[in-house]
């Protein structure tokens, strides 16, 4: 087949998703296909009018991609792509309104409190606290409405550092979310359809070095310890299998998804959040997924590609 990757892109993760997308069109090559790797600048339109692809393969993380705009063009110039509709896109995108679709399918969210930039000026700094303790107690997690790779995310033990956590997180998002924060197993799902319908690959676990998955920590070789499949018992790995593929299909996602969970000592899986294309660079996730599964990259990216494309 002919495929164009997409890659790159002016989100805040542009340099992952170039990263994703070579690791990508290397596996698809090594498939067989005919690839070609595409950043969508403003000739994006005229030049996939012209080359006609048989798929696209959009490896954009960030607003470039995940917010649902590109699929939607994709979709109204009837492009065959690797992803889900733009409409669903857009509702895993928004994290506040992801956890309440998912919450409604029966899987536990963390109690959050959502405010806009708008009202955290207006409020105040002392009343902003006041807001968040009224409603949540214990660590916080804050982190921006929409976004990824942990930019613009802040674990707050002391409720004076609160509002610089916002502002932070404002810096991505018109809205901040603070949560209570789970502790527990940290683990990421992959789910993948390439035509027989949703299947969890095994769960990843995630041990950050320092303890927490930042940026750096994900990027960084060596700074965070993986085990795929996680360590969790039997009977708690196949509970947040579950969970992640109702989350995925409450969410109305297609293809593929990775669902981030934290599994609670009592085993129960808390929902953080689903990413409509998560990384695919040479430290992430859904790569040790796919081993951790006994398949290859190529086998799975080909599947992708073909159901796409039929
Ligand atoms: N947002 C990054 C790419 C991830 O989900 O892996
Ligand atoms: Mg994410």
């Amino acid at each position: 087949l002919n495929v164009i990757v997409l890659a790159g892109g002016i989100s805040h993760e542009r340099d992952v998703s170039l990263r994703s997308g070579r690791r990508v069109a290397d596996a698809l090559t090594a498939a067989g296909h005919h690839v070609t790797m595409r950043d969508p600048d403003a000739g994006l339109l005229p030049y996939l009018a012209e080359f006609k692809p048989d798929v696209v393969f959009p490896a954009l993380h960030g607003s470039s991609g995940e917010d649902g705009s590109l699929f939607d063009l994709l979709a109204a110039l009837g492009i065959s792509f690797v992803g889900s509709t733009g409409a669903a896109a857009r509702e895993a995108w928004w994290k506040p309104g992801a956890s309440s679709i998912v919450a409604r399918s029966g899987i536990v969210v963390p109690e959050s409190v959502v405010l806009s930039h708008e009202s955290f000026r207006e409020l105040g700094a002392p009343s902003v606290l006041r807001v968040v303790r009224r409603g949540l107690e214990g660590d916080l997690v804050v982190k921006p409405g929409s976004g990824g790779s942990a930019q613009g995310v802040s674990i707050v033990a002391d409720p004076q550092e609160l509002p610089r956590s916002m502002v932070e997180a404002f810096v991505y998002d018109d809205t901040a979310i603070v949560e209570r924060r789970i502790f527990g197993t940290e683990v990421a799902v992959t789910v993948v359809d390439t035509g027989d319908g949703p299947v969890a690959l095994p769960a990843v676990e995630i041990v950050p070095v320092d303890g927490v998955y930042s940026f750096q920590a994900r990027y960084t070789a060596g700074e965070t310890t993986f085990y795929a499949p996680s360590r969790l018992p039997a009977e708690q790995a196949d509970a947040v299998a579950r969970a992640a593929v109702t989350a995925h299909d409450a969410l109305g996602l297609r293809d593929l998804s990775r669902i981030d969970f934290i599994v609670d000592e009592s085993g129960t899986p808390w929902f953080l959040e689903a990413n409509v294309i998560p990384g695919l660079t040479e430290t992430s996730l859904v790569p040790l997924a796919i081993e951790a599964a006994g398949r290859t990259q190529a086998e799975v990216y080909d599947g992708l590609v073909r159901a796409a494309a039929a």
